[in-house]
Order: structure tokens, then sequence, then C-alpha cells
């Protein structure tokens, strides 16, 4: 294809959704059972959703992270060493950068990656604030394909790819060694990988911090909908579906469910799609690990685990891993 067709078959709509995208949500809303990819949930508001998410009391993950990172930051920095460009995926909000970056020794660059432009922006602002001397370049990419990193006037000494809050678990476990092999490659040899990974455990638990009393995870969940209707200019009514989230022991995952509460059709680019009473969409996974499970995954990918930290209670992981070629 040319550099101009492929620019063109590339238009974006208002809402920046690329057609491409668009192929990819109709495609999605096609197959059974239907499918909405976790990645729409993040637009302005989902993103500040997903912060409220993680201050909930019954949402475990996000805190658990922030300890473990914080009792064990003095080891983290001997094994990372001096001058670091740290690379954030999926970096939505920059708390758990902020902490590393202040723990690191002369951390050179950082570069968060995310799909969402606008927050993305904003938030490196406030870093940069807070980081006079450190290089930020922020980088709006779907970092499940690689990307172009940005140069530094001051070389870092490696990378350190950063990919905290469990993320990972939003892939199927060969998309989620794939992308480990992305982080690798951008990694570069003898950088290093960063990694927050939740534990498999009690059901009941698990189930809670994807069901809160508060329902800011449904609020959460059912945005995706209003993010689709302005991105694609679909017609969902968000009163016609409702949250829930459910376990599946099998795949060791959390299901994130949109589920129809009457027969109705939604009209997307104009194609209609029928929905029956009680019928779902999936929108989101999120996976849970044991740790041996995990380092065979990330070796898959080629990674070499190095550490692994986890909190007393056995809740929430988090990784060390190097790239040696
Ligand atoms: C951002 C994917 C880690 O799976 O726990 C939180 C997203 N969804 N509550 C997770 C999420 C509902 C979160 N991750």
């Amino acid at each position: 294809m040319s550099l101009l067709a492929e620019k063109t078959a590339n238009v974006a709509t208002a809402d920046g959704m690329l057609r491409e995208e668009i192929g990819e949500i109709i495609a999605g809303l096609s197959a059974s059972p239907k499918r909405i990819e976790p990645k729409y949930f993040y637009d302005q508001n989902g993103s500040e959703l997903f912060d409220r998410i993680c201050t909930l009391p019954e949402y475990y993950p996000t805190r658990t992270e922030r300890s473990i990172m914080r009792d064990n930051m003095d080891e983290i920095t001997r094994l990372v060493g001096p001058r670091a460009a740290l690379i954030e995926f999926g970096a939505g909000s920059n708390i758990k950068a902020r902490q590393l970056l202040r723990g690191l020794e002369s951390p050179v660059a950082y570069v968060p990656v995310e799909i969402s432009g606008e927050y993305l922006l904003e938030q490196a602002n406030d870093l940069k604030a807070e980081f006079p001397s450190l290089s930020v370049k922020p980088v709006v990419a779907d970092f499940t394909k690689p990307f172009d990193l940005p140069t530094h006037e001051d070389v870092p000494e490696r990378n350190l790819v950063f990919f905290p809050g469990s993320t990972i678990g939003n892939f199927e476990v060969d998309e989620a060694e794939s992308l480990l092999r992305v982080m690798k490659h951008e990694a570069r040899i003898g950088g290093a990988l960063l990694i927050g990974v939740d534990l498999v455990k009690d059901i009941e638990r698990v189930t809670a911090a994807y069901n809160d009393q508060q329902g800011v995870t449904a609020a959460f969940n059912l945005n995706v909908l209003d993010h689709l209707n302005e991105g694609i200019g679909a017609n969902f009514r968000r009163n016609l579906f409702r949250h829930k989230a459910v376990y599946d022991k099998e795949h060791n995952r959390i299901e994130m469910r949109l589920i129809a509460t009457a027969d109705h059709s939604v009209d997307l680019q104009k194609k209609a799609i029928d929905f029956a009473a009680g019928e779902h969409i999936v929108t989101e996974y999120s996976h849970k690990y044991t740790i041996d499970g995990f380092r065979s995954l990330a070796e898959r990918a080629g990674w070499t685990p190095r550490h692994c930290w986890v909190d007393v209670d056995n809740l929430f992981s988090v990784h060390y891993l190097t790239s040696e070629a």
C-alpha cells in the first residue's frame, strides 16, 4: 500500500477512532459471545472512573501493589541500577510511575505509552513539573503492536519497561505472551521488565473486587457504551444493559459483562446488532496467575525471571525480569 493510501485508510473519526478499530469493534459485536475490547474503556471519563476504582475498598490490587513496591523499593532500585529510561505501558495514571521514579537512582527518561492521548498529555505535564530534569516523552499508541521509542539527549543506561496494575491480565494467555515479546523488543537487550500480576485467590474476594458496592465498576463498564456512541456514532442505550463480573474457574479469570435487560437492537455504522434479553457482551477479562504460571509465560516470551515480591496475604505479585539475548 502507498503511504497516501495508508493514510486515507486510517481516517480518524471525531473522537479519534480509526477505521481499523471500527472494523475491530464491529467484528467483536458480531461474534458469539459478543465482545468489546477493554482498551475502549479508556476515554477521559473511563480513565477517571478507573482511577476511582483503584481507591475502592474492595479493589485490593492497586494498594497492594503499591505497598509491595514501597516495601521493596531499595531492592528494586539496586536491581535496576542508575540512569534508566522508564517506559510505562498503559500509563492510565502516573501515581505508580511517580513512586518508582522517586525511588530509582537518577532516572533519565520517562516514556508513558497510552492509547488515550488527551489524558496522557495532561498527566505527563504534571510529572514534568515534579521532575524538571527528566526527559518526559509520551507516546500515543496501541501498545499491543510494536511502536517507535523516542530518543533522549541524555542516553539512558538501560530501558526498564514498567507494566503495573496487572493489566497483563486483560489479555488471553497467547496474547499476553506476544505482548511480553513486544515489551522485550522495546526493552532491548540488557533491558528489564517490572510487572504487577494479580494472583489466583479465594473466589469471593476476587469477585467482590469487580462488583463493588458503590457501583463504580458498573459505571466504568457501562461507560464503554457511551464511548462507542461518541466515537463511531452507535446508539447504545445504557439503561438497557447492566453490569456483572463473574469468575471463570477454568481459565482463572474475571469476566466483565454487560447484560442486555431486554430484546433490542443497536445501530452501529449502519449495521444493526441484535440483542436478546439476558444476552451479554464480554468487555474484559482479568486473568489471575500463580507465581510459577506467570514465570513460565514470561520465559516463553524470552524473559529471564530474576525476582518476585508478594504481600503478606499473597494477594498480588510484582516480578522483575531481564532481557539477556
Ligand atoms: C486495569 C486491567 C488491571 O483487570 O483489575 C478493574 C481493570 N476492570 N476493575 C483489572 C478493571 C474492572 C483492571 N486492569
